[in-house]
């Protein structure tokens, strides 16, 4: 690094979207609580997980990223763990299937719990009060005392992602992942109602199993059928909490992140001069940025340069969420500022935060077919550029919700307030997820088709 870094450098730039905590000395006594704790995470992995990510930036494989728009510490249990996983493991398969290449999983789980808002008040029956800026920060409850930040929140996150990770490894090397049974229940999907158009891929992927079985690849000769590497992700925005997290690893004596894997940079924090990219570009871990239509090229050329200054594979991944319909008049424009400048970064959709709307009834959802749409133009976009679609990036949960509207188990908008649970924003439910997987599974096969006929 040319510019000198430390883990505490960010609080001599402008912060947004960081509570003001009224109580110094508990914040300090937490901060000092938690600096002592183990990291979440080792280092090694976040290196494993930043080399797949390089390969994905070259097409060698396909990244997906997933769960909750905020955990919360009220909706914690083993179940709701368990049904995400799932249906990301469910997702994995079908998107291998299609795309023919690894495909990278990581939750937005053990550590999603902080949000940035677009207002910092929220007004109710004529009462304003300060918004739920995520269970990590103050307490969802309209009341004054509830949206007061309190850091000791900050000790039931930590214990809540070290929970999560504890049962997420469980689920992937304890034989839970093992490829049969999680293709068993895709099987259970496709074969239900309407769901006719994704029975020939479910079926191939079937034909594909048992011609391995009898060939004698079993789950008992081959590991890697019966176990799954999962890494977790979460957006850095509780700088705090980071740099109290934030450790300096062994191998190669720099500092990480030992909050989760992968971290990111929202769209509301992603100044090049402020506090969250200052502490983002001083960690080895992987990094993420959300570009959203506000970005300019001349900022996305800065970002990388203070992100990833000696351009390494697997660093940067660009999460781009401008709104369906609205890629074709941002995207190439971004591609092009990275072609410019030589960037090696991955290109990912987040089709869902450009997608929220306000329904008729009166709830933020988003409806599935604009959530498709995004996908299929960031695919079309990346084609007619010749560059890599290198993943999707989903707010989802395998809990049958119901926030965002559509899908073939079609959700309407007068469903939404029958299971509207989301601490934040409108989750994709699990059938609209594995849906979802099966039409990304679709783009990315007619891709792979194009290129073999390209170069035959
Ligand atoms: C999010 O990922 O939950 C989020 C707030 O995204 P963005 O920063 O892209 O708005
Ligand atoms: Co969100």
């Amino acid at each position: 690094m040319t510019d000198s870094w430390s883990k505490s450098g960010w609080r001599n730039k402008p912060r947004v979207q960081m509570p003001d905590y009224p109580d110094a000395a508990a914040l300090a006594t937490v901060e000092a609580q938690l600096g002592q704790y183990p990291p979440l995470v080792f280092a090694g992995e976040a290196r494993d997980l930043k080399r797949q990510l390089g390969e994905a930036a070259q097409g060698r494989a396909f990244l997906l990223q997933g769960g909750d728009c905020a955990e919360s510490f009220g909706e914690f249990n083993a179940d709701i763990i368990r049904d995400t996983f799932k249906v990301l493991l469910q997702m994995a398969i079908v998107l291998t299937f299609g795309a023919k290449v690894p495909v990278i999983k990581v939750g937005r789980m053990a550590g999603q719990f902080a949000k940035p808002r677009s207002s910092a008040t929220e007004t109710v029956g004529g009462v304003e009060l300060p918004c739920y800026r995520g269970d990590i920060i103050n307490a969802f409850e309209f009341t004054e005392a509830a949206r007061v930040p309190d850091p000791n929140r900050m000790l039931q996150a930590y214990t809540q992602a070290a929970a999560s990770l504890n049962l997420l490894r469980a689920f992937s090397k304890g034989g839970f992942a093992d490829i049969h049974r999680v293709h068993s229940w895709t099987l259970g999907f496709t074969q239900g109602e309407n769901a006719e158009r994704y029975r020939a891929l479910s079926d191939r992927i079937s034909d594909a199993l048992d011609f391995m079985t009898a060939a004698g690849i079993t789950s008992s000769t081959l590991e890697t059928m019966q176990t799954v590497d999962f890494y977790t992700s979460h957006e850095a925005l509780l700088l705090e909490y980071e740099q109290a997290l934030c450790r300096i690893d062994s191998t190669t004596g720099l500092p990480v992140a030992g909050s989760g894997h992968m971290i990111w940079i929202g769209d509301r924090t992603r100044q090049p001069d402020g506090a969250h990219v200052e502490f983002a570009r001083g960690v080895q871990n992987p990094v993420g940025l959300k570009c959203g239509p506000s970005i300019t090229a001349e900022d996305l050329k800065v970002l990388m340069a203070k992100l990833n200054p000696t351009n390494e594979a697997g660093r940067l991944t660009l999460i781009a969420r401008f709104g369906a319909g609205k890629s074709a008049e941002h995207l190439p424009r971004l591609i092009k500022a990275v072609q410019e400048e030589g960037a090696n970064v991955l290109w990912t959709c987040d089709p869902m935060h450009g997608n929220t709307i306000k329904s008729p009834s009166g709830y933020k959802t988003r409806p599935f077919d604009r959530v498709l749409q995004e996908v299929r133009d960031f695919f079309a976009i990346h084609k007619s550029e010749n560059t890599i679609p290198g993943g999707v990036h989903f707010e989802m949960t395998g809990k049958d919700v119901t926030e965002c509207t559509g899908g073939l188990r079609a959700v309407s908008d007068e469903d939404l307030s029958d299971r509207y649970h989301t601490a934040c924003d409108p989750r994709l439910n699990a059938s609209q997820s594995l849906e979802l997987a099966f039409l990304v599974a679709e783009e990315l096969s007619q891709r792979r088709k194009l290129l073999a006929r390209d170069a035959g």
